[in-house]
């Protein structure tokens, strides 16, 4: 009795100092949280069975192994020339001939997509300036880095239709490149497609309300066009022409992953590199708010374990149909993991990763 009074002289005191100690942390989290989060349903990738995790990505063979740092997209040009966007801020090129070339430095932590255009030279997604053309001799030249005055963030991929306009992603209006798992946690679709005509300067909204709008391919006749929506498990068609030009409908969902970038195939099919957006055991963050605050305020470290792209790499071919023809796996990660990319060429497929030090190349039999 006596030491519950004891006790009891000193509870209220104290059981306040941990209310006051309680509601700081709960301000912290949620009134100064960078996110303001909706719940994110994953979905259930109901054909897996007929797709099984597999290990064919770890038979790639490691182009420029040493010289190219996260390179996250990849092109091969009509005469064999390989391109790739360093993380470091390079154009880095390979020539038929096997050599390396340290092609044009942009100055860039964020370069993302890249394209060929018909001027000559790519056009690259540079997630802090905008597009940015590379002419055949190397000199770079920003086409667009303000969109109804203002910085245009966030360009994430780009393609070029015959009549010179672009079409190109922003992943998210909210979130720049650096904090791109924050657009995640938050859930909520600040997604772009946009089309930049050259010619006039003008820039339309195709799009909007996209899950994190990433890869963006034109079909070979040009008549649809597909953007990714990477935390919506998902890719939208975009018709340009025909009966249906102007509308808009789902190309391929539930997919066993995020779609990152996307790219037409010669003979009109595409490849989807798919992320392992969610990590095993950390599923549950993206059902409680709190979680997800508490993570985007207090644990951004964090962020690596709940985000499984470290963990493993995907990628996807799938018909002009949206029917999936074939999954390439690296199913722990043992090669490659986090692969962005990939571009066929003459039987081969090129891999882009943000966590390599190479170019994957793989033989398509
Ligand atoms: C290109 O850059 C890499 C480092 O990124 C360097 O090791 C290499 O020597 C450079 N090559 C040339 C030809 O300058
Ligand atoms: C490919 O090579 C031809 C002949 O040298 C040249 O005219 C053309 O511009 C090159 N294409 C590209 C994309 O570099
Ligand atoms: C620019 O702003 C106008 C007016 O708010 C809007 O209608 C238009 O869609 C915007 N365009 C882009 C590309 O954001």
């Amino acid at each position: 009795m006596a030491s519950l009074g004891f006790l009891s002289r000193f509870l209220p005191p104290f059981s306040g100092f941990i209310l006051a100690c309680v509601l700081a942390i709960g301000l912290q989290i949620f009134v100064f949280s960078p996110i303001s989060p909706d719940l994110l349903h994953l979905p259930e990738p109901s054909y897996l069975p007929s797709f099984p995790t597999n290990t064919h990505l770890q038979g790639v063979g490691k182009l420029g192994e040493g010289i190219v740092k996260d390179p996250e997209d990849v092109l091969v040009d009509e005469n064999g020339t390989l391109y790739t966007a360093t993380r470091d801020g390079w154009i880095k090129r390979l020539h038929r001939d096997g050599s390396w070339e340290n092609w044009t430095m942009l100055n860039s932590q964020a370069l993302l997509g890249i394209t060929v255009t018909r001027k000559g030279g790519i056009i690259v997604c540079d997630a802090e300036k905008g597009l940015t053309w590379v002419d055949e001799d190397g000199h770079p030249k920003v086409l667009l880095s303000r969109v109804n005055g203002s910085q245009l963030r966030f360009a994430d991929d780009v393609i070029e239709a015959s009549d010179g306009s672009l079409y190109f992603s922003v992943a998210s209006t909210k979130f720049g490149f650096h904090n791109w798992y924050l657009d995640f946690l938050e859930a909520k679709p600040h997604g772009q497609l946009l089309k930049f005509d050259p010619s006039s300067l003008q820039t339309l909204i195709i799009l909007e309300d996209l899950g994190f709008a990433n890869g963006v391919a034109l079909s070979r006749d040009e008549d649809f066009l597909i953007v990714c929506e990477t935390w919506k498990f998902r890719c939208l068609k975009h018709w340009l022409k025909g009966d249906e030009a102007g509308k808009t409908e789902i190309f391929i969902d539930n997919l066993p992953g995020g779609p990152d970038n996307i790219n037409l195939a010669p003979d009109g099919s595409f490849w989807i590199a798919l992320l392992q957006v969610t990590s095993e055991g950390w599923e549950f963050v993206h059902s409680s708010k709190a979680a997800k605050h508490l993570i985007a305020t207090t644990f951004p470290s964090m962020i690596k374990k709940v985000n499984g792209a470290y963990t493993k790499a995907s990628v996807l071919h799938v018909g002009a149909d949206g029917k999936i023809i074939q999954k390439l796996d690296d199913a722990d990660g043992k090669v490659m993991s986090f692969v962005t990319s990939a571009f066929e060429f003459e039987g081969h497929l090129y891999l882009g990763s943000l966590n390599s030090n190479f170019i994957g190349k793989l033989p398509l039999i």
